[in-house]
């Protein structure tokens, strides 16, 4: 018969038991699984579904079975960046499958997601104004896509970014000024886009900002004094701008 210390005894064992489960759990968040599933389902091959996932997060990856040899996908996740006994994806990578149609919205339910890449693929049409929810991100790169209109104001509330790269699409518009709210920005690329008028004057603000490249846009007016330091790696080459007489090399 179990005293009532004994009895106690046994029921914190089995709560202390109970909670080192849960600790260990490699479950990913279901609203991440799902967005997992919907990305996924944009990746075929042979007009199949190519990636897929099985929900669990195994030494520091996303566990996928993935036939596909064309890409490289990595997708890395971390088990303890929130206490809520979830795994959660932190760095998602899908580069050079040449996937076609729209970048899917779904990649932005990755709410913990740092750095993001879908370099080298054919993503077409818009930057979906969803992916501002992602304001953990730190790496964003979008280039060597199709994607076409303007820079999404959304994208203003990342205020974490230190890497933002759209080359190689077909974006317009202005560069946006709210990306000198991204005030930890190190490196800025949109070369070989349709960017037109001036650089914001904003962009002299980012102490931080030592890569800048602007290059094969159409841009006009002047560039900032402050982009010509010698710490810094900077090509606005084919634009449109009036540069200082020592500059015109760079033209
Ligand atoms: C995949 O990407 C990683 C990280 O960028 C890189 O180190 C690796 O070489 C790439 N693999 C292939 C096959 O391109
Ligand atoms: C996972 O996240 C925690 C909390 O942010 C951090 O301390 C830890 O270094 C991360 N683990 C890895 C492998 O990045
Ligand atoms: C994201 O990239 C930064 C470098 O830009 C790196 O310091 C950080 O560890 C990366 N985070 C993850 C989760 O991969
Ligand atoms: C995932 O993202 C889509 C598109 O932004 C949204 O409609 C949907 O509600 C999201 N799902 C979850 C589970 O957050
Ligand atoms: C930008 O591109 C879109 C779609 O390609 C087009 O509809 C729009 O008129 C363009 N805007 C500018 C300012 O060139
Ligand atoms: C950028 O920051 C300024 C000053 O903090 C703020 O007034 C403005 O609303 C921000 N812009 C955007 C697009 O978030
Ligand atoms: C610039 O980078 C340094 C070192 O990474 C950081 O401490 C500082 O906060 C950054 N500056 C701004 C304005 O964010
Ligand atoms: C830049 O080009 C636009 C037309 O695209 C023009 O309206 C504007 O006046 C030009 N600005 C400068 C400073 O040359
Ligand atoms: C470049 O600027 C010159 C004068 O400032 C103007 O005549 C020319 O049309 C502009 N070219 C483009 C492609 O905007």
């Amino acid at each position: 018969m179990l005293t009532m210390f004994q009895l106690c005894q046994v029921m914190v064992m089995i709560s202390f038991s109970s909670s080192i489960t849960l600790l260990a759990s490699d479950q990913l968040h279901p609203a991440e699984v799902e967005a997992l599933t919907q990305i996924g389902k944009t990746v075929k091959e042979d007009g199949q579904p190519s990636l897929k996932f099985v929900g669990r997060c195994q030494s520091g990856r996303v566990v996928e079975t993935e036939p596909t040899s064309a890409g490289n996908s990595t997708i890395e996740c971390n088990c303890s960046i929130t206490d809520d006994n979830y795994c959660h994806i932190t760095s998602f990578q899908l580069e050079d499958y040449d996937l076609p149609g729209r970048l899917p919205p779904e990649l932005a339910n990755l709410t913990y997601v740092q750095n993001m890449s879908v370099e080298s693929n054919q993503f077409s049409g818009v930057v979906p104004p969803e992916l501002g929810k992602l304001v953990n991100l730190k790496t964003l790169i979008l280039s060597g896509n199709k994607l076409v209109g303007t820079l999404p104001e959304a994208l203003a509330q990342i205020k974490d970014l230190k890497d933002f790269r759209a080359s190689d699409n077909n974006l317009n518009g202005t560069v946006p000024e709210f990306i000198g709210n991204w005030t930890q920005l190190q490196k800025l690329s949109l070369e070989a886009n349709q960017f037109s008028g001036t650089i914001p004057s904003q962009l002299g603000d980012l102490v931080n900002l030592t890569d800048l490249f602007l290059s094969g846009n159409k841009l006009n007016g002047s560039v900032p004094d402050s982009f010509f330091k010698t710490d810094k790696k900077i090509d606005v080459s084919y634009n449109n701008f009036s540069l200082p007489p020592s500059c015109q090399d760079h033209q």
